[in-house]
């Protein structure tokens, strides 16, 4: 999303870790979604990845020593958004940890009154120091985000905890201290994917739906503060970090999955793509080419039919995906599930719909028993998610 970031500015701040030429890539991230990046080097980080290269990459001059720019620390505390380092030492950690400012990086540090991100990397041994876990605990108690480490291979050849987080979690976790909470307080019940149904032990119908569109509607609700469930069929792609994740293969798994958690939920985006009819009968073993000649079909469960019939339900919206944009037969779908707001979209166009990484959809909804219709344009599937959501909230708002 190009603009997410947009008139944001961010402090990095980079430290003499051996992770430290990761940094090109969360750099490269925050000037794709517009923000505009202010680098600090401490000395030690000179030694892994050259003043040169962080300035190029970032398009801003690279700051080092604190009398380089005399009162930079300064200036560039007040004049930025949010202040991440990536990776951050052990020693660093532990002297921002005790307010110590000795350089440019720490001094700036404490200067700066926003929200802070700290990404740890460190050999696992130094990141169990004592020391180093006080300082952690201490500085989250003062409001600074740690994200990572991760468990994995170090550099020093070990498996432990202490890796850099990668690149699109730093991501997400800058753009979410950025983002307004306006869904504070809602359980978001996300289903995404397709489903299976089994013919024998390896072969099943299924369709094309990738999971994007759930994952980035269950993305975009978490990062504006609502606590998330996501239920997902069998796709390729990595979940969104959300509260809580069930994987499930069939139509009818996904439906007890769904009636497990509605309970509590308060909004219900149906984004996954079901099948409607299964094999009739599963074959425990692998058939032989030669012993079947068809295969006789039943219908699945409808899980948003099954929703329509219960008394208490979260405010739901259904997913139409058609051959073409047929609004009408997405207002029978609309009353015929009981169902909140309807977002329709063409598989049939070229980057629509599934497995696609954009999105054109018709979101429609009743206001005092009329149906309105809100065309989108072309959009990238978490914009879409973002224009869904704000939709969801302002509807809710007036019920
Ligand atoms: C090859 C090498 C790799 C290092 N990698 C790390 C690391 O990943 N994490 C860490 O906390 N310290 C690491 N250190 C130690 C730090 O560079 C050292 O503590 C230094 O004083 C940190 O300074 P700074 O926090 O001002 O950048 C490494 C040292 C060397 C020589």
């Amino acid at each position: 999303m190009k603009d997410l970031l947009k008139n944001k500015k961010i402090l990095i701040g980079i430290t003499g870790s051996i992770a430290a030429y990761k940094v090109f890539e969360i750099i490269k991230l925050l000037k794709e979604a517009g923000a505009e990046v202010f680098p600090v080097m401490t000395e030690k980080a000179t030694y892994f990845v050259t003043p040169l290269s962080i300035e190029i990459s970032c398009g801003n001059r690279v700051l080092i020593d604190m009398f380089q720019e005399p009162l930079s620390h300064i200036e560039l505390a007040k004049k930025c958004d949010l202040f991440l380092i990536a990776p951050a030492t052990a020693n660093l950690i532990n002297k921002y940890a005790c307010g110590i400012a000795d350089d440019l990086l720490t001094t700036t540090l404490l200067a700066f009154r926003g929200p802070v991100i700290i990404a740890p990397a460190m050999n696992w041994r130094m990141y169990q120091a004592a020391q180093v876990q006080k300082s952690i605990d201490y500085l989250k108690s003062i409001g600074v985000e740690f994200i990572g480490p991760e468990q994995g291979s170090l550099a020093c050849g070990e498996e432990g905890t202490g890796r850099l987080v990668r690149a699109e979690k730093i991501f997400e976790a800058v753009v979410s201290a950025l983002t307004e909470k306006d869904l504070k307080g809602q359980h978001v019940l996300v289903t995404a994917g397709p489903t299976r149904g089994y013919l024998d032990v390896i072969r099943f119908i299924t369709n094309r739906s990738s999971g994007k569109m759930g994952y980035a509607l269950a993305k975009v609700a978490k990062r504006r503060g609502a606590k998330v469930t996501l239920i997902s069929g069998p796709s390729n792609i990595e979940p969104p970090e959300v509260d809580k994740f069930f994987k499930v293969e069939t139509t009818e798994e996904m439906l007890e999955k769904v009636m497990e958690s509605i309970n509590s939920a308060t909004i219900l985006l149906m984004a996954a793509a079901p099948i409607d009819f299964e094999p009739e009968k599963i074959f425990n073993t692998k058939i032989e080419k030669n012993s079947i000649n068809s295969i006789s079909l039943r219908l699945c469960p409808d899980i948003l039919k099954e929703i329509s019939k219960l008394k208490k339900k979260p405010f739901t919206i259904g997913f139409s995906a058609e051959a073409g944009l047929n609004t009408e037969r997405a207002k029978i779908k609309f009353k015929e599930k009981a169902l909140d707001m309807i977002v329709l979209n063409d598989i049939m166009k070229k980057n629509t719909g599934m497995e696609s990484d954009t999105n054109e959809v018709i979101i429609i909804y009743k206001k005092r028993n009329k149906f309105f219709e809100e065309n989108t344009s072309l959009l990238s599937k978490e914009e879409i998610a973002s224009l869904i959501l704000s939709k969801v909230k302002e509807l809710m708002l007036e019920k």
